[in-house]
């Protein structure tokens, strides 16, 4: 411009040299603003609609420091439960109140080291009238509301848990961050005992088992909710309450299969053994099922989970892999982080993927009809009974493969309950077994999008083993064709 002011005026039908060079120039400017303009919008309209809004408005990635626990407890379990909450709890990570109903006596290390301690409020105002059940459920069922009152910044989602649940933050937040927060959600799992859900409900997420509410519904909740328990006086529980609210905020369930309220006795093997593909949430009542891990006691059994597999590789934890050994004709099913089973013949995966019934029904009841899901029994006579080999220690290969290692056994075969004789085992018996080394890779990522994305469970393959005495197995994704079966 500066230059132009410069030149003298000239004449319009004449155009010096000078003057042609820079129409030239301008014109070519004009060509390449077009072009460039040109390909962006090409650029533009080949992006899929919902990506270009999703760019313009999706917040950042939902992480841990987004979810604020509440957990129900009381003063006189407490001292007793926080076992199992020091398992899970990262301090300085994840955010949370312990909510109890009168004050107790904590250490200096369990303030930095446990999430808060809170006291409830009073709740003498409000009828409770169900003669089976305790009042202290109306205070568990204000929970989240009273952890939404606290006012913490930047929450995403409340989750609820008892004292004796146990999560697995990392697989939490990766079933979280899949929804939209910004929405109402009410998420979490029904009973395994199918009179639970008909006396209660189908469509409640059982507290136990731990269920998460995004962040306006629990704004929701919270304006509503004091007036909508006076409505349900007789109630039983604190969970039924929630759902009771929830109906009038017209908010169904989400059901996800990876909270467990584990409403059973007896050994958990079975359920544990063939987890859905979805990531494993949450445990609870491990108080009343058998210890995790046989010859150990519960606390330890937990420990060596949560420090080893769930430390390790969080996403894997007890998902299964079924392969066979065509040669010998066993099956061979993997918990990854658990347990293995080798069983003599060839189970289909569709018998496999369905838990054994080592364990009874909420009403001790070992009837295959009251569960709310397909079982199988335990063979009575023990040829047909799989040799289970439970975990003995995992470890990565940093050195080599950057692999996990775990290792499982010794044999045992599983307990069918009474005596029914010895098996005369024939030479083609996994008798010989002690030992089943797995190798898997990371798989961190086996929840979140992308190509690793799976509802799709990995395959295993078992290797060629110098010792005779040791199964060498290895897992990961299944690939192209790959299908489970001989
Ligand atoms: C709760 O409130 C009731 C009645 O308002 C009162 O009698 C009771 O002492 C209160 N309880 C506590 C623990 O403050
Ligand atoms: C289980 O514990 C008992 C008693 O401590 C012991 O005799 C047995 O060998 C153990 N079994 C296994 C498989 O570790
Ligand atoms: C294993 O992973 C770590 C961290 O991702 C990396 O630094 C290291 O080089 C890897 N080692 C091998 C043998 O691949
Ligand atoms: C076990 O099987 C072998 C070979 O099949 C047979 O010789 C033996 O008599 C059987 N033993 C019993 C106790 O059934």
């Amino acid at each position: 411009m500066k230059e132009e002011s410069k030149q003298p005026p000239s004449p319009s039908s004449f155009l010096p040299p000078r003057a042609t060079h820079r129409l030239l120039k301008y014109a070519m400017l004009c060509i390449a603003v077009t072009y460039i303009l040109y390909t962006l919008m090409l650029i533009l309209l080949s992006i899929p609609k919902s990506a270009t809004i999703a760019i313009s408005s999706r917040p950042k990635p939902t992480s841990l420091t987004h979810i604020v626990f509440g957990i129900a407890s009381s003063a006189k379990l407490w001292g007793k439960r926080k076992s199992y909450v020091k398992l899970w709890w990262r301090p300085g990570l994840l955010r949370g109140v312990v909510w109890l109903d009168r004050p107790v006596a904590i250490s200096k290390r369990e303030v930095s080291s446990m999430p808060s301690i809170r006291i409830s409020g009073n709740t003498s105002r409000f009828r409770y009238t169900n003669k089976r059940g305790r009042r202290s459920a109306i205070r568990i069922s204000r929970i989240v509301a009273e952890t939404f009152r606290l006012g913490l910044s930047d929450v995403r989602w409340f989750v609820m848990g008892d004292d004796d649940t146990v999560f697995l933050p990392e697989n939490l937040l990766a079933v979280l961050s899949r929804l939209d927060h910004r929405e109402f959600y009410y998420i979490g799992s029904q009973s395994e005992s199918h009179l639970q859900n008909i006396f209660f409900s189908h469509g409640m997420a059982y507290g136990g088992g731990g269920f998460a509410i995004s962040y306006p519904l629990a704004a929701a909740l919270s304006k509503m909710q004091d007036r909508c328990i006076q409505r349900y006086p007789e109630l039983y529980g604190s969970d039924d309450r929630i759902q009771a609210c929830m109906a009038e905020l017209g908010v169904q369930v989400t059901h996800h299969s990876g909270f467990h309220q584990y409403d059973i006795h007896g050994n958990l093997f079975g359920l544990l053994a063939a987890h859905p593909v979805a990531p494993l949430v949450s445990l609870h009542h491990l108080d009343v099922v058998t210890p995790v891990f046989p010859n150990e006691t519960r606390a330890a059994g937990l420990r060596r989970l949560f420090d080893g597999p769930v430390r390790l590789d969080s996403s894997a934890t007890m998902q299964q892999s079924i392969c066979y050994d065509r040669e010998k004709m066993w099956t061979i099913s993997v918990s990854w982080g658990f347990a293995v089973q080798i069983v003599s013949g060839i189970l289909s995966p569709r018998e496999m993927e369905k838990p054994l019934r080592t364990f009874l029904n909420w009403h001790r009841k070992a009837d295959y009809t009251g569960y709310a899901f397909n079982t199988r029994p335990v063979a009575r006579t023990p040829c047909l009974r799989p040799f289970v080999f439970y975990l003995q220690l995992a470890r990565i290969d940093a050195k080599k493969t950057n692999r996990t290692v775990t290792h499982y056994g010794p044999r045992r075969l599983l307990d069918g309950g009474g005596s029914n004789g010895d098996c005369n085992w024939t030479d083609k018996a996994p008798t010989m077994i002690e030992k089943v080394v797995v190798s898997k890779p990371i798989q961190s990522s086996m929840w979140k999008g992308g190509l690793n994305r799976t509802p799709r469970r990995s395959c295993c393959r078992v290797q060629k083993s110098q010792r005779k005495t040791t199964m060498r197995i290895d897992v990961g994704i299944c690939g192209e064709d790959e299908i489970i079966g001989i």
